[in-house]
C-alpha cells in the first residue's frame, strides 16, 4: 500500500489504583483489535498507553497500605502490564502519567494556555476536613441525601434516588477520610476558560471525529455557556505541582490525557520518529482515542481545548463505547461477576474473551453484556466448532496424501473468490469499529466452508482406492478457506492466529495476502488451536471472583460539575457491594410471568428436584425446581405459579433449565410456591 496512513492510537489510561477487570478489558480489546487491524492493512501504527497515576484516591490508598504513592503506582504498573501482555495487547509502550516526560509536556502545555490567556484564577469555597487538613473531593464527603433523605450518600449524587447535587446541600455531611464534620474554607484556584475555545471546539465537533450520538450531545452542551474548568487541587495531593505555586497541584484530569502524548514521545525517542511532526496542528498523521462513555466530556471538550490552546493537533477520532454488564446486570462482587482480568486468565484462553467482545461490539455507545452461558455457546460453536474444525478436518489428509504439501491448484476457485469478494466489506467493518458485523460475515463464510467439506466428505473419499488427489484437492480448498478467515480474525484472536500461522507455515499478519491462495506449499503438523470452554471453568471464575471480595473504597471521581446531569454516569463500573438496594430499572429487567404447571415429575438422581413443564400461554418452558418432597407432583399439575422468564437458560445434569419458579422460604425451611389468583392467564406479565 503506497498511501500508508500514520496512526497514533490510545486507550483510556487505567487508574493505578486497582486491578484491571473485564470492564476495562472491553475497551482495551476493542482498541487492540483496531490497532492490529490497521497494522494488518499495512499502515504505520503506534499504540501509546500508560497508567493514570495521580489523584486523591491513589494518595489515600497508598497511605492506607502504608507505602508511598510512588511505590503503589509502580507495583500497579507492573501488575497491569502483566495482565495486558497475557491478554495479547499489542501496545508499543506502557508508561505512567507520573513520568518526567509527562511533567515536562504538562508544563509546556500549561505555559501555552497561560500565554494564550486561557487561564484565570479565582477564590472558591470548598469543604475542608479540619482533622486531616485537606480539601475534600465530592466523593470523599458522605451524608444524607437532600432530596430523599437516604443516609450515607456521596457528596455528588444519591445512589438511592439518583439525584445529583452540590456537596454543600448534603445533610449531616462528614469526611470519609477522618469522619470529621467538614467546614467551608476558601482557596485560590486556576481555571481554564473553555468559552475562549467555543468556536474551534464547535468546528472540531463537526469535523467527523465523533460518533453522531456524541456530536449531538456536545451540540447540546454548546447550547449553554461553557463553565470554566477548575484544574487546581490543593495540597496534600499526589500529582504535578502547578508552576509558581508551592501548595497547588494540577487536577489529575489535566495531566492524564497529556499522558497519551508523553507515552508517544517515549516511542518517538526509541523509534527515531519526529514527535513535533506528529503533534503540529496541520500534521498529516492521525490520532485516535478509544474511551468509555463516562469520560466523553474530558476527551471531547477539555482535551481538544487544551490542545488548541497549546497549538497542537486535535484528535482525528474519539470513540466512546458502552459499559460491560455480566449476565445482564452490572458487575457485582456478591454475585461473583466483578471479574478481574487475572481471574479470567487463570481459567480461560484470552482469545475466547476477545472473540466474544468482538462478536458483540458495534460502533455505538450501547452497553455490552457478557452472558456466560452465551459466551460458552458462542465460542464453542463458532471458534471450535466452525473455524478450528475446518483446519483439523483437512490437515491430516494433506499429510497423509500430499506428504504435507498442498495441491497446486484449487478445485473450486469460485468458492475461494466468494471469500475474497467479502474482503473489502470485512475490512470496512473493522475500520468502522463494527466488529460484530465483520464477525457475522466471517462466520457466514465459515458455514460455507464447512458445507463444502461436508459435501465432499474427504474422510469417505479417503477410504476409496485411487482418489488421493481428490482428497488432497478438497483439503487444499479447506485449508485455504481457513487461512482467509484466520487472516481476518488475526486481529481478534492473535494467539490462536499465531499458532495457526505456525501450522500453515505462512504468516497471517497481512490482510491482502489472501488475494492469492496458498498452493504447492508445505504445511506443518496440525496443532490444537483452541479447546472447548467447559461450564466448570466459568463456575470457577465466578467462585474465585466471589472470594476476592474487597472492602469498599470510594471510586475516583469523574464527574465534572458541568456534566453531572448530562453525561451518562459511570455507575456501571462500580461494584455494588451493598447490593441489597436496587434501582427500579434494574428490577424492571426481570421478566416475571404467570405460568401454568403443565407437568411435574421427580428427577431421577436428584432428590431435591422436580422437573416442571410450564405453560406460558403458547410457549412451554422446562424448569427444575428444588421443591421435591414438599409437593406431590400430581397435585401441582394444573396449578398457576410465577416464573422468571428471562433468566439465561442453564444446562444442568438432567437437562436445560429455562427459568425459575418463585417460592418463599426461611433459611433451611420448606418452600412455599407463589401462586396468583386462579383466574390469571398464563403468560401474563407480573408488574
Ligand atoms: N483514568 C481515567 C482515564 C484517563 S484517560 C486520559 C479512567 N480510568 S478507569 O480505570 O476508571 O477507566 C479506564 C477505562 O475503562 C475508561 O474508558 C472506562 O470507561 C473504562 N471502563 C471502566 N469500567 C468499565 C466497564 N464496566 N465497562 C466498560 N468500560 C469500562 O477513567
Ligand atoms: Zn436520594
Amino acid at each position: 500500500m503506497s498511501d500508508k496512513r500514520r496512526i497514533l492510537v490510545t486507550a483510556a489510561l487505567p487508574y493505578a489504583n486497582g486491578s484491571i477487570h473485564l470492564g476495562h478489558m472491553l475497551e482495551y480489546i476493542q482498541t487492540d483489535i483496531w490497532a492490529r487491524f490497521q497494522r494488518a492493512r499495512g499502515n504505520e501504527v503506534w499504540f501509546a498507553w500508560a497508567d493514570d497515576a495521580h489523584g486523591t484516591p491513589i494518595m489515600l490508598h497508598a497511605e492506607k497500605k502504608g507505602v508511598s504513592p510512588e511505590q503503589l503506582i509502580e507495583d500497579m504498573n507492573a501488575e497491569h502490564q502483566r495482565d495486558f501482555a497475557d491478554f495479547g495487547l499489542s501496545h508499543d509502550n506502557f508508561s505512567s502519567t507520573h513520568s518526567a516526560r509527562n511533567r515536562a509536556l504538562v508544563k509546556r502545555i500549561w505555559a501555552s494556555l497561560t500565554d494564550a490567556g486561557a487561564v484565570s484564577t479565582r477564590t472558591i469555597e470548598q469543604y475542608f476536613d479540619p482533622e486531616r487538613k485537606m480539601f475534600l473531593p465530592d466523593r470523599f464527603i458522605r451524608g444524607n441525601c437532600p432530596k430523599c433523605g437516604a443516609e450515607d450518600q456521596y457528596g455528588d449524587s444519591c445512589e438511592v434516588c439518583g439525584a445529583t447535587y452540590d456537596p454543600t446541600e448534603l445533610v449531616d455531611p462528614r469526611s470519609v477520610v477522618s469522619g470529621a464534620t467538614p467546614v467551608m474554607k476558601q482557596t485560590e484556584h486556576y481555571f481554564v476558560t473553555l468559552e475562549s475555545f467555543r468556536d474551534s471546539l464547535k468546528a472540531w465537533v463537526r469535523s467527523g471525529a465523533l460518533q453522531d450520538e456524541v456530536a449531538n450531545k456536545l451540540e447540546e452542551w454548546f447550547g449553554e455557556a461553557l463553565r470554566d474548568w477548575d484544574v487546581t487541587r490543593d495540597a496534600p495531593y499526589f500529582g504535578f505541582p502547578i508552576p509558581g505555586t508551592t501548595d497547588k497541584y494540577f487536577y489529575v484530569w489535566l495531566d492524564a490525557p497529556v499522558g497519551y502524548l508523553a507515552s508517544f514521545a517515549e516511542i518517538c525517542e526509541r523509534e527515531g520518529l519526529d514527535f513535533e511532526e506528529w503533534i503540529r496542528p496541520d500534521s498529516p498523521t492521525e490520532m485516535h482515542h478509544f474511551i468509555g462513555k463516562d469520560i466523553i466530556y474530558f476527551h471531547c471538550l477539555f482535551w481538544p481545548a487544551m490542545l488548541e490552546g497549546a497549538r497542537m493537533r486535535r484528535p482525528t477520532g474519539v470513540y466512546a463505547h458502552g459499559f460491560l454488564t455480566v449476565n445482564g446486570a452490572k458487575m457485582s462482587k456478591s454475585r461473583g461477576t466483578f471479574i478481574k482480568a487475572r481471574t479470567w486468565l487463570d481459567e480461560l484462553h484470552p482469545d475466547t474473551l476477545r472473540y466474544y467482545f468482538a462478536a458483540k461490539l458495534g460502533s455505538g455507545l450501547a452497553d455490552i453484556d457478557l452472558s456466560l452461558d452465551d459466551f460458552r455457546a458462542r465460542v464453542n460453536a463458532d471458534l471450535v466448532g466452525k473455524l478450528v474444525n475446518i483446519a483439523s478436518r483437512s490437515a491430516g489428509f494433506v499429510h497423509k496424501f500430499g506428504d504435507g504439501k498442498l495441491a497446486a491448484e484449487l478445485p473450486d476457485p469460485a468458492l475461494y473468490q466468494r471469500f475474497v469478494d467479502e474482503h473489502e466489506a470485512i475490512a470496512a467493518d473493522f475500520e468502522n469499529r463494527n466488529y460484530q458485523l465483520a464477525i457475522r460475515r466471517i462466520m457466514a463464510l465459515a458455514d460455507q466452508a464447512n458445507r463444502y467439506i461436508d459435501e465432499h466428505k474427504p474422510w469417505v473419499l479417503a477410504k476409496e482406492e485411487g482418489r488421493e488427489a481428490e482428497v488432497l484437492a478438497v483439503c487444499t480448498q479447506g485449508i485455504n478457506l481457513f487461512r482467509a478467515m484466520m487472516t481476518w480474525l488475526a486481529p481478534v484472536i492473535p494467539q490462536v492466529a499465531a499458532t495457526a500461522a505456525e501450522f500453515l507455515d505462512s504468516p497471517l499478519d497481512h490482510f491482502d495476502s489472501i488475494q492469492s491462495p496458498l498452493l504447492d506449499h508445505r504445511i506443518n503438523k496440525f496443532k490444537p488451536l483452541l479447546k472447548r470452554v467447559e461450564p466448570e471453568q466459568l463456575e470457577r471464575v465466578l467462585q474465585a471472583s466471589r472470594e476476592s471480595l474487597e472492602s469498599r473504597t470510594p471510586a475516583p471521581t469523574k464527574n465534572s460539575k458541568q456534566t453531572e446531569k448530562k453525561t451518562v454516569n459511570d455507575k456501571a463500573s462500580k461494584p455494588d457491594s451493598t447490593s441489597d438496594i436496587i434501582e427500579f430499572p434494574e428490577f424492571a429487567k426481570v421478566d416475571l410471568r404467570i405460568a401454568r404447571i403443565a407437568k411435574a415429575e421427580e428427577v431421577e438422581g436428584a432428590d431435591k428436584l422436580l422437573r416442571l413443564e410450564l405453560d406460558l400461554g403458547g410457549e412451554t418452558r422446562q424448569v427444575f425446581a428444588g421443591i421435591r418432597g414438599h409437593y406431590d407432583p400430581a397435585e401441582l399439575e394444573g396449578r398457576l405459579t410465577v416464573m422468571v422468564a428471562n433468566l439465561a437458560p442453564r444446562k444442568m445434569r438432567f437437562g436445560l433449565s429455562e427459568g425459575m419458579v418463585l417460592a418463599a422460604s426461611e433459611d433451611g425451611g420448606r418452600p412455599y410456591l407463589l401462586s396468583p389468583d386462579s383466574d390469571a392467564t398464563p403468560g401474563m406479565k407480573v408488574k
